[in-house]
């Protein structure tokens, strides 16, 4: 009776019923090693904790404008121009609670009842249950046969005449995959064509191996930057998923809409989370380099871990801090038949924490995340080759 209707179609997260048995069975005494966290294990670097202390300090502790404060604004339209040859004003901005909060207004803005919004898979445990809590229609489209990359031709397939919007994320959660600039073109044509609304999830560009190179495909010209609202943080490049902001950038209609939305739900983000991200940017990140060789030596280690196991199958990620591994194979031995029972074998015999495919839409694969210290990685992957043999002997 006091349940809406509307959540009835959202799913509580998979994610946390994995995590939360790993948490309480480490509190218990049980050593359990947690690859299933999507944030960086690394503490906030010094300088921004410090600018934020120094912040509370001289009372910066009061409402902000809605939109973020301007200082904050202006340095995150030099960064677009810097890093992404992108040209907005601060009235193309809006700064709100993490890039969640982000994705939400913009969702709520644009969405009327039923309208549809194209989300490749895997896709991030989120999208499709904000589209449903604004009222739209997910249309997921599997990207499995293509590499894990939306075509064009597949985009083009799955428009019908309610699609108002496309999700693309990239560097991608969970896969690792990164979208190359030709691609995003084709992407870009098609979505200009439709005129549909492209909101472009780069929350993890600034994590990339291999000397590879992140495109927003705003920049990719003017109209597609007309058709696109970018969504970027501080979470990952930061390691400041605690401090919860996020900003949004695109056509100012847009971000006037998503304006009302933030000032009758959160009013604006957090001062003091401000004063960190306006530090973080304001000055350079020397962690930062530190961070992705860690992250780098870690992605190379599991993927020599992984290159010798039978049985199992992955693509080599390019950009974020996850593996994507196909275990389907070890399906039909000892009651394991799917991700979520795999994950639940996982951690009952071999005390590893990891996630399942289908949080992320695709039930054949779990999700291991490489953002936790190098020796609790090198004991998960023994444990993991070791319940991979248990499971088939
Ligand atoms: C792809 C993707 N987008 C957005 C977010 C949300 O980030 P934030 O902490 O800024 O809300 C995450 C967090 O895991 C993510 O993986």
């Amino acid at each position: 009776m006091f349940t809406a209707r509307r959540l009835l179609l959202v799913e509580p997260s998979i994610t946390l019923v994995i995590t939360g048995e790993a948490l309480a069975r480490r509190e218990a005494g049980d050593d359990i090693m947690i690859l299933s966290a999507g944030e960086p294990d690394f503490i906030t670097p010094k300088y921004i904790r410090d600018y934020a202390i120094e912040a509370i300090e001289r009372g910066f502790t009061h409402y902000t404008e809605t939109a973020g404060i301007l200082p904050l604004r202006e340095l995150i339209v030099k960064k677009f121009k810097e890093d992404n040859g992108l040209d907005y004003t601060p009235s193309n901005i809006i700064v709100s609670t993490g890039a969640k909060q982000s994705i939400f207004n913009v969702m709520e803005s644009i969405l009327d009842d039923n309208d549809e919004v194209i989300i490749p898979s895997p896709y991030w445990v989120s999208y499709p249950e904000i589209v449903h809590l604004a009222g739209g229609k997910p249309v997921i489209v599997d990207t499995e046969e293509d590499g894990f990359i939306l075509t064009a031709e597949k985009l083009k397939k799955n428009i019908s005449n309610r699609t108002k919007a496309i999700i693309l994320n990239t560097p991608n959660n969970p896969t690792g995959m990164v979208y190359y600039k030709d691609t995003l073109e084709e992407l870009a044509d098609v979505i200009v064509e439709n005129d549909l609304l492209c909101i472009s999830d780069e929350i993890y560009e600034k994590v990339l191996y291999d000397g590879k190179k992140h495109y927003s495909i705003a920049a990719l010209g003017e109209d597609i930057k007309n058709n696109t609202v970018v969504i970027n943080g501080f979470s990952k490049s930061y390691a400041m998923t605690g401090w919860r902001i996020g900003y949004a950038a695109g056509p100012e209609f847009i971000i006037k809409n998503c304006l009302k939305l933030q000032g009758h739900s959160t009013s604006c983000p957090s001062s003091i989370g401000q004063a960190a991200a306006y530090a973080a940017l304001k000055n350079k990140n020397e962690e930062f380099d530190n961070m992705l060789a860690t992250f780098d030596k870690r992605r190379r280690y599991i993927m020599e871990k992984l290159d010798q196991l039978e049985g199992i199958s992955y693509i080599r990620p390019e950009g974020a801090f996850y593996f994507f591994i196909n275990i389907s194979n070890f399906y039909g031995h000892k009651g394991v038949n799917d991700s979520l029972s795999f994950c639940n074998y996982l951690l009952k015999n071999g005390n590893v924490a990891v996630t399942p495919g289908k949080a992320f839409g695709m039930d054949d694969y779990i999700r291991i995340s490489y953002a936790v210290s190098t020796a609790e990685i090198e004991r998960a992957m023994e444990k993991f080759k070791k319940v991979l043999e248990m499971l088939v002997e």
